[in-house]
């Protein structure tokens, strides 16, 4: 974990208005303001994604979008694309979140198609990668996340993985209070991390931050962030309130106690 720097990363999913979403990102600004070594980012909904940037303008905090649509333009109706969101402040976006791929059809094949369209912009994806419950007891957790991998990254330039985001969030952990353990999430991070070397070799393969996503809270980020191979955290419900996602960053911070 050393040599990354920690990202913690909000998924505000459907929550928060633009103004709601804007007041909570200013305090967030404020509470984090005197934290340089982790980096924040956060992901409104679309329709707050302007007055997020307007709130964030000359901070450390990134925005992020938490979907994007892989033609740059058209006859898409309700679509977004990623010149788009660029040209709205963000500087990365979230691809293939479980409940994208379980309420809106979302395969490994779009999630492919989104991160180049992503890559092409110059944007960095967060590509989200995880199991379900039934998975787990299947034990098929690695096959799932080995072909989640194999698709959603083919034909992706393995140099262009320098600048990628991984987040492991098993589909059994969101939302629900149960997160994995740090050792579970660290086996598989850990297997994430192998499967990258593989492919991109040993240099990219250590400065690829993975985050772990899945009912992380304040209480609980310490024990996550103490394993080799977590790089920070993508945090839903506990990133809605300000103080309680600067309760998260802060403990990332080496200057904390
Ligand atoms: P929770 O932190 O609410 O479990 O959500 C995790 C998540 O889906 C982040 O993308």
């Amino acid at each position: 974990m050393a040599q990354r720097t920690p990202l913690i990363a909000g998924n505000w999913k459907m929550f928060k208005t633009g103004p709601e979403a804007a007041d909570t990102a200013g305090r967030l600004r404020s509470l984090v303001a005197d934290i340089v070594d982790v980096d924040v980012m956060v992901a409104p909904q679309f329709a707050a994604l302007c007055s997020v940037a307007e709130a964030l303008k000359g901070s450390r905090i990134a925005l992020g979008a938490q979907d994007v649509f892989w033609e740059k333009q058209g006859a898409y109706t309700g679509e977004v694309s990623a010149p788009m969101l660029k040209a709205a402040g963000c500087t990365h976006i979230i691809v293939g979140h479980s409940e994208r791929r379980q309420y809106f059809s979302e395969t490994n094949e779009t999630v492919n198609k989104k991160v180049k369209a992503v890559f092409e912009e110059g944007l960095v994806p967060v590509m989200c990668i995880g199991e379900s419950e039934a998975q787990r007891e299947a034990g098929k957790t690695f096959s799932v996340i080995e072909e989640q991998l194999e698709r959603g990254l083919d034909g992706v330039d393995h140099a262009g993985l320098e600048r990628f985001i991984l987040a492991y969030e098993p589909v059994w952990a969101i939302g629900t209070g149960k997160t994995a353990t740090s050792d579970q999430a660290q086996e598989v991070h850990r297997f994430i991390r192998e499967w990258v070397e593989k492919a991109a070799g040993n240099s990219i393969a250590n400065s690829l931050r993975i985050l772990y996503g899945g009912s992380v809270k304040p209480e609980n980020i310490a024990g996550l962030m103490a394993m080799d191979d977590i790089d920070g955290a993508l945090v839903g419900g506990a990133s809605l309130d300000a103080d309680s996602f600067a309760g998260i960053v802060r403990p990332c911070s080496a200057g904390s106690a």
